[in-house]
């Protein structure tokens, strides 16, 4: 099979698992749901004929196993997730996967085997949109899934546990899905770029230097609901008033700080009427710098803003982190044999920092990680606009062919 035809392949599984959504007019996937479900037993399919044995772990991770030439060899982890934003688009996570997925195919059709063993992962949750923690996927394989999770509830008032047990998982076994670092030899994760920068160098893929950290928190902002019509302005404590005037001030220093980037992404009032002063508002904020001292100082500051919008209004806040990760450096032994594996296709080759997040940063606790981004159109993504060009899929698969030949246990 050409690499082309493979790569249609690729696009043509990103397409049908494109469809596979929570919601009827967009994709929307979260965490052990139907869609999940489906898009799970579709990947499942598809990892069989590449000649893989396949399982679901007991957090819901879908993984495949093509084994080495010999016994008792090292496992080369290769993955991303199958979990959407809201509204999302095709490629985000599920090009990682069948990219690996395609390598495995084409190793299987030449009946090749590694000195490793290949593990195709397919992370059950990298998003976070069910329960505002992400990497719970790679959480579980990393053994850093922390249990006091579990009794988190989504919006219709789901726990974690039992959410998983719906999705034949297994709460009390997810500690034993942490891999023996000395089995594992790498992880190595294809995504697409999610931002322009491969696209104005006019190249199809590029390798990753290092992955953002982030801050992640809920705030909540409580005044007291009134009436729209009777309450004098100067007596009011608005509490979607002190959120906006928060978000407002999240932009502000998030546009003076170089290198900063700061996001407030929902936003939920109550009770939620037309003529019902808001008493109570929720958001979420996102917080991302490379420098994480940089990172640390912004959270510092938006909190003390926070708190001091609430003292003038008269509204009390609640500020809860949700998670944090710190900036994680790629393996640059890995990055130097991506690289190769990139000249080798006639590409130059460049290496660009990660603005978003990947199972390989709690990866990186386990192995050493290496990312391959692929060029998409207009470096939109987190939208369903998100496009890439089947020619430099065929690209991706070559190089990450050439990566794993050349790669040693
Ligand atoms: C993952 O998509 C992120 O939020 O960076
Ligand atoms: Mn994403
Ligand atoms: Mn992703």
């Amino acid at each position: 099979m050409t690499e082309l035809t493979n790569a249609r392949r690729v696009m043509d599984r990103c397409d049908i698992l494109g469809r596979i959504s929570e919601e009827p007019d967009r994709l929307t996937r979260r965490f052990a749901t139907s869609a999940m479900r489906a898009t799970n037993a579709a990947v499942a399919g598809w990892m069989r004929d590449a000649g893989m044995a396949v399982r679901q772990d007991s957090v819901g991770n879908l993984i495949g196993r093509y084994e080495a030439r010999d016994i008792g060899a090292k496992t080369l982890l290769l993955g991303s997730h199958l979990d959407t934003v809201r509204d999302a688009g095709r490629y985000d996570g599920p090009l990682g996967v069948l990219v690996a997925l395609a390598l495995v195919g084409r190793l299987h059709a030449r009946d090749e085997r590694l000195p490793f063993a290949l593990e195709v992962v397919a992370f059950a949750d990298e998003e976070g949109l069910r329960y505002h923690t992400s990497y719970l996927g790679s959480r579980a394989l990393a053994g850093l899934f922390d249990p006091r999770d579990l009794s988190r509830v989504d919006e219709d008032g789901v726990t974690m546990d039992e959410a998983i047990r719906a999705f034949d998982g297994d709460p009390a076994a997810i500690a034993r899905e942490r891999r023996d670092p000395e089995t594992v030899l790498a992880y190595c994760e294809a995504h697409i770029e999610q931002g322009p920068v491969l696209e104005r160098r006019g190249l199809p893929v590029g390798v990753v230097s290092v992955i953002m950290g982030q801050s992640r928190y809920d705030v909540a902002f409580t005044g007291q609901a009134g009436h729209a019509g009777t309450v004098p302005m100067d007596l009011r404590h608005d509490a979607l008033c002190a959120a906006a005037e928060f978000t407002l001030t999240v932009e502000g220093l998030a546009r003076r700080e170089s290198g900063l980037v700061a996001t407030v992404g929902q936003l939920t009032v109550a009770p939620g009427a037309s003529n019902v002063i808001p008493g109570r508002a929720t958001l979420s904020l996102d917080v991302r710098h490379l420098d994480d001292a940089a990172r640390d100082t912004a959270c510092r500051d938006l909190h003390n803003n926070a708190t001091a919008i609430g003292a003038w209004r008269g509204v009390v806040v609640e500020w809860q982190p949700v998670q944090e990760s710190a900036t994680v450096p790629c393996s640059p032994d890995l990055g130097a044999a991506l690289s190769r594996a990139i000249e080798a296709q006639g590409y130059e080759v460049i290496t660009l920092p990660s603005g978003a997040g990947h199972d390989a940063v709690v990866m990186s606790a386990l192995a050493p990680v290496v990312m391959l981004f692929v060029r998409c159109e207009g470096g939109v993504s987190h939208n369903p606009a998100e496009s890439v060009a089947v020619e430099d899929v065929a690209v991706a698969i070559d190089v990450l062919d050439g990566f794993v030949r050349a790669l040693h246990p």
